[in-house]
Formats: C-alpha cells, sequence, structure tokens
C-alpha cells in the first residue's frame, strides 16, 4: 500500500526558510498580548488565560498519542499568537486533526506553505519528486532567456508548483486542481510567485496555448487504490478529501487518465512526473511507454519515495502516431531494464536509486 507517513512524523524542524506565505507573529509563553490595564471607570476587560506551560502542553500531545510531542509542543507555540489561541489549536490536535491544519502550514521543501482545512497535506516524500523535477529542468535544452514552462496538476495545496519556482528561479507556472478548497489554498501560495491556479478537471481548465509547450509537468496524483484508503491513518481519511487519495482500483486511473494525454500538452524533449508506489512502477512505466514517452523510474530509500519519469522525445514522432513511438519507447526500456545507480536521473530511460537528499 503507498502508505502515507501520519504528519506528527512529517515534521522535522520548526526551523523554516523562505514562508510561501506571510507567517503571523508567534505568540510565546511569558510574552502575552495581555489587554491594557483597566482603568477603575473602564468596563471590566476579560483577563487573558493563562499560558500553558511547555511541559504540561507536551504531556497533554503525549497522552493524546502524538509522537514527537515535543516538536509538536514547540511548533504549536510559535505559531498561536495569544494563550487562547494556543489553546484551541491544542484542542484540535488532541482530537485529532492534522497538524498541518491546525498550524494553517506544513513544511515543505524549505517553504512554509499554507494548507487549509479540507485540503491535502504535502507529504515530505514528494520532496524527491521536486528534486527530480528541477534537475530536468536545469539540463532542458532551452534557450537561457526563456523561462522554462512548469505546470502543476493536481495541485492540492500548490506545495510543488511553489517549491519548483522557487528551486528553479525564473519559470513560467501554472497550476490546476478540481477542488475548489485546493484551489483556493494553492492560490494563497503560489500566486506570490507569479504563478496561476485554475479550477477543473486535469488539462481541462489549462490554456490551449500551453498545448506543446510544457517544459516540467509534475502530477501528484491521487494513487491509493479504492480498497486501501480505509486502512490509511485517521487523520488522512477524515480530514482529507477523499478525491485526493483514491486512485481507483489499482491506484492508477487518474494517472492513466494524465498520462493519455500528457505527450500533446508537453514540449518536444519535456517531462512528466508522477509519484507512485513501489508496487506501481511498473504498470505506471508501461503506461508511459504505450502513450510515447520514454519512461524512467527513480527511487528515494530515505525518503521512501517512488517517482515515474516520461519524456517526450525530442525528435519522435507526433504524439497523434503511437505506434513509431511505442516501438521506440520499447526498445528504450528494454535496453536498460533492471539498472540501479545512485544517481540523479539520466536521459535514458531505467531505475535510478538514490539515497542523496532530494534537495538540488
Ligand atoms: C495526492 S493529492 C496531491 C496534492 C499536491 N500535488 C501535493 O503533492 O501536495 C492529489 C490532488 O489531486 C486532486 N485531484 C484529484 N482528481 C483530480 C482531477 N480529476 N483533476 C484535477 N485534480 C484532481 C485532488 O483534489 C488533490 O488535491
Amino acid at each position: 500500500m503507498p502508505s502515507r507517513p501520519k504528519p506528527s512524523s512529517r515534521m522535522s524542524s520548526p526551523q523554516l526558510s523562505s514562508p510561501a506565505s506571510p507567517v503571523p507573529a508567534p505568540y510565546r509563553p511569558g510574552v502575552t498580548s495581555a489587554a491594557p490595564a483597566s482603568s477603575p471607570a473602564s468596563p471590566p476587560t476579560p483577563a487573558p488565560s493563562a499560558p500553558l506551560p511547555l511541559s504540561a502542553l507536551v504531556s497533554r500531545l503525549r497522552a493524546a498519542g502524538c509522537v514527537f510531542a515535543e516538536d509538536e509542543a514547540e511548533l504549536l507555540l510559535t505559531t498561536a499568537r495569544t494563550p487562547d489561541e494556543l489553546a484551541a489549536m491544542v484542542e484540535r490536535r488532541i482530537a485529532g486533526l492534522p497538524l498541518e491544519h491546525v498550524l494553517g502550514w506544513a513544511e515543505f521543501h524549505g517553504l512554509r506553505i499554507a494548507v487549509d482545512p479540507g485540503v491535502f497535506v504535502p507529504r515530505r516524500r514528494t520532496e524527491f519528486l521536486v528534486g527530480q523535477a528541477v534537475g530536468l529542468g536545469r539540463r532542458a535544452g532551452r534557450p537561457p532567456s526563456r523561462p522554462a514552462v512548469v505546470v502543476d496538476l493536481c495541485c492540492g495545496s500548490g506545495a510543488v508548483g511553489a517549491a519548483l519556482a522557487t528551486a528553479m528561479g525564473r519559470v513560467e507556472l501554472y497550476a490546476a486542481d478540481i477542488e475548489p478548497a485546493a484551489v483556493r489554498c494553492a492560490r494563497r501560495n503560489i500566486a506570490p510567485l507569479g504563478g496561476t491556479v485554475y479550477e477543473g478537471d486535469l488539462f481541462a481548465p489549462l490554456p490551449t496555448g500551453l498545448r506543446g509547450r510544457i517544459d516540467i509537468l509534475v502530477a501528484n496524483v491521487p494513487y491509493v487504490p479504492t480498497e486501501e484508503v480505509g486502512l490509511l491513518p485517521p487523520e488522512a481519511r477524515e480530514y482529507e478529501p477523499l478525491v485526493a487519495l483514491d486512485g481507483g482500483a489499482d491506484g492508477l486511473d487518474v494517472l492513466r487518465r494524465v498520462t493519455a494525454v500528457a505527450a500533446q500538452w508537453l514540449a518536444p524533449g519535456g517531462h512528466l512526473l508522477v509519484e507512485t508506489s513501489e508496487r506501481q512502477a511498473p504498470l505506471a512505466v508501461e503506461e508511459f511507454t504505450r502513450r510515447g514517452l520514454l519512461p524512467q523510474v527513480a527511487v528515494s530509500d530515505e525518503l521512501y519515495a517512488t517517482v515515474v519519469i516520461g519524456t517526450r522525445p525530442p525528435t519522435a514522432p507526433r504524439p497523434e502516431e503511437p505506434k513509431g513511438a511505442e516501438r521506440t519507447a520499447r526498445r528504450s526500456a528494454r535496453g536498460t531494464a533492471g539498472r540501479s545507480a545512485r544517481t540523479a536521473p539520466s536521459p535514458a530511460p531505467g531505475t535510478d536509486h538514490t539515497t542523496a537528499s532530494p534537495s538540488p
């Protein structure tokens, strides 16, 4: 099963850089935003709640089953602006909400990404997909004056697109999702970076002018097989929308729909990158090959992440001629099958394992 890490285990450090959206001023215990002292004539002011001591907060979180109670306590303390807000956040966390929904943000690829209730929480393993996309984007044979055209399909919060734009510098960035809440959230993260977010089914809402122009197409589609959704941690099952998780019978329904038309949207030499489980990767490779994309699999042992990359051949027959493209890709895939290297992806198809940091 392509299990998702528990949110509490996703948070590695409260030290973040380059917020993707403004972060509210933190509340620090002992530095409360108390109301000004009342004069005898003024109406009584409600006393601010006493700040929750750190040790008590850690104990409460631990008793509620939070494995990384100290880290979570620190994050809650540095995010809350008042003692009352802190108390409310602790209650929500103890009630089982994902930490990122309680905080209102998630750390992703060194960014602080806004994550609204009901929006998929970006997973740390997806940083591997970002690293692969950045590497391919840098190696593309564009003239230096032309920014890469990057599309984040099934964007959720827009974390992947925001990370790509930040890491790659000058890009033309577009994103899309079918869920209105995700689209609103992605706009908060992506608009400040100059990106545009569309609402609708896969490619349907994108401007037609993007056809044949996309250099990097990332699509972290839902890929949990339907009958395994019930096995996900409650934080995912209960607080993330089903449309963000359920990938159909074998988990690859949405991936197949993306792959079916990706070659028509990619620029020659452009790349499609999707995340799958390790078990699904061979099926995804078959699908990519069938659709005329040169397949390659990259694996991070460290992040337990698998990314399938499909490249539109730079000089291949047009995507409308699948038979020729199919033969070309099959031959290429056989030529390097079983190859295992601990390097970044090469243009040749095959499987790369890497334990190196996915960051560029
Ligand atoms: C696994 S989440 C990934 C979100 C984000 N890319 C990330 O990595 O954090 C999948 C996303 O796909 C969206 N989605 C599912 N089916 C879709 C469709 N047919 N068209 C567009 N978006 C879709 C969901 O709303 C959800 O936000």
